[in-house]
């Protein structure tokens, strides 16, 4: 029958159901490489103790080495007997060293600092690819907005005609989440640095083993302060799944406005056909499932962080085999942003924007009418007295069935003796632009400036 690790207190080894329910190895072999590089670092301190002669870690550590090469090739791989990631490979060691030499690896850990820690080493690593994946979505969105330069469209607040912006503006308003995502990695990193290596089960070594050596040899700035923290907290996974969530959400909330603008009814952009794709039936389509799939995955995403956390709360310390789940969530996050977010890059990079049409509709829906109401502000107008007389401009407007710059100068002077012929100057898509030259806002001085801040911080992450 299997092999358990706890064979001296056991007279009979696992029941089949039992088992099936501990295995893990289906998900957590992706660890393999890494528990490798820990157990080589654990030798490591083992012999700097005093525990493993010059010969003995040499022997060991060339053992460890021949089993990541056999892992690498696919030549050793789990067996259902084991139980986890820990188990396959004490037993591909075992298997390689001799029972005498493998079986003294063993001594000062536990699987409870072990995955710990390599929950962290893999999630950092992740996080790096991750976060240059985003980086690629931003400069997509960047480059994006350098081609815009200062073409108009219709901003929109409650999905109404609100007032006009630049387009370069709106997708650099897309990048800056995306950045404050990486960001947030980058942040996390700092707490992910932790080593919890030689917490043992929960309460530390008693062999002499020095963790911050296994910190160190392992890339992480030092070791847990607590040995029962090191293995019973799941926070830094929880942060990790928090950071792909919500950029999971950020990419979502993009999707939706492709998802819009490729529409009839909208017509601002035109999807790449590489990145599009069409119907079964209804030979004319042309869909937007890059965009749709990553929409989707956001709930997927979330479901995970959620998953975590739900399982995380209520436990008590120190570990508890309810940590188990903690890796499954965080690596199907990790799988889904890996796939989505090329395909996402590619699609923002090849969009077409139609920005005749949006020009068009830019000052539509009176989209203009605050800046009616500001120019009477400039006048010494109070604003009150401004948004009335605005708001009378468009109700005349809209029972004519005209726009804002039809008025003439006689319905302009009865509407109010404050409205002089020279307000024309704002009732253009372009003076409207230009006026709103605050930090921040859409004037193209502005966003020319916000495009290069963007481009610099994207080249500095
Ligand atoms: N496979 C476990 C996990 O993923 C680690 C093993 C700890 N098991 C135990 N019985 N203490 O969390």
């Amino acid at each position: 029958g299997p092999l358990a690790l706890w064979g001296g207190r056991f007279a009979s080894g696992p029941a089949a159901a039992l088992a099936d329910l501990s295995r893990s190895t289906q998900f957590d072999w992706r660890l393999a490489d890494d528990d490798i590089t820990g157990s080589v670092a654990h030798a490591h301190v083992l012999h700097a103790a005093g525990l493993l002669s010059d010969d003995e870690v040499a022997g060991m550590v060339d053992a460890l080495e021949r089993l990541r090469a056999d892992v690498a090739s696919g030549a050793f791989a789990p067996t259902p007997d084991d139980e986890d990631v820990h188990t396959a490979l004490e037993r591909g060691l075992l298997e390689r060293a001799g029972t005498d030499l493998g079986g003294k690896l063993r001594a000062g850990r536990s699987r409870n600092d072990q995955i710990a820690t390599l929950v962290r080493m893999y999630l950092r690593r992740q996080s790096r690819v991750l976060s240059g994946l985003v980086l690629d979505v931003v400069d997509a969105l960047v480059a994006q907005a350098e081609v815009a330069g200062d073409a108009p469209m219709p901003g929109r607040t409650h999905l109404q005609h609100a007032q006009p912006v630049l387009l370069a503006h709106h997708l650099l308003a897309h990048a800056w989440p995306l950045l404050r995502d990486v960001e947030r990695w980058a942040d996390w990193d700092a707490r992910a640095a932790r080593s919890p290596y030689g917490s043992g089960a929960l309460a530390g070594s008693s062999l002499g083993l020095d963790p911050a050596a296994v910190a160190a040899e392992l890339g992480f700035a030092g070791p847990v302060e607590n040995s029962i923290d090191g293995t019973a907290s799941r926070d830094v996974v929880a942060e990790f799944a928090f950071v792909a969530a919500m950029t999971g959400v950020d990419l979502s909330r993009l999707a939706e406005d492709v998802i819009l603008w490729a529409t009839k009814e909208f017509g601002f952009v035109r999807l790449h056909d590489a990145y599009s794709t069409g119907s079964s039936i209804m030979p004319q389509k042309k869909n937007p499932d890059v965009a749709e799939l990553a929409r989707g995955k956001a709930g997927r995403l979330v479901g995970d962080l959620t998953g975590l956390l739900t399982t995380l709360k209520g436990l008590p310390l120190a570990y508890n085999r309810d940590l188990q789940e903690d890796k499954e969530p965080v690596f199907d996050q990790v799988d889904q942003l890996t796939v989505l977010l090329p395909a996402f890059a590619g699609m923002v990079a090849t969009l077409t924007f139609d920005t005749d049409r949006m020009a068009a509709l830019a000052p539509q829906g009176f989209s203009l009418a605050t800046d009616i109401a500001e120019w009477l502000v400039r006048q010494g107008v109070p604003f009150r007295v401004a948004h009335e007389v605005a708001g009378t401009c468009v109700r005349t407007c809209e029972d004519r069935g005209i726009e804002l710059w039809d008025l003439s100068d006689d319905d302009l002077a009865a509407i109010s003796a404050h409205l002089t012929p020279d307000v024309r100057a704002v009732l253009s898509v372009e003076g409207s632009l230009a006026s709103r030259d605050a930090v921040g806002g859409t004037a193209p001085v502005r966003v020319r400036e916000q495009l290069a801040a963007a481009r610099e911080r994207s080249a500095r992450l």
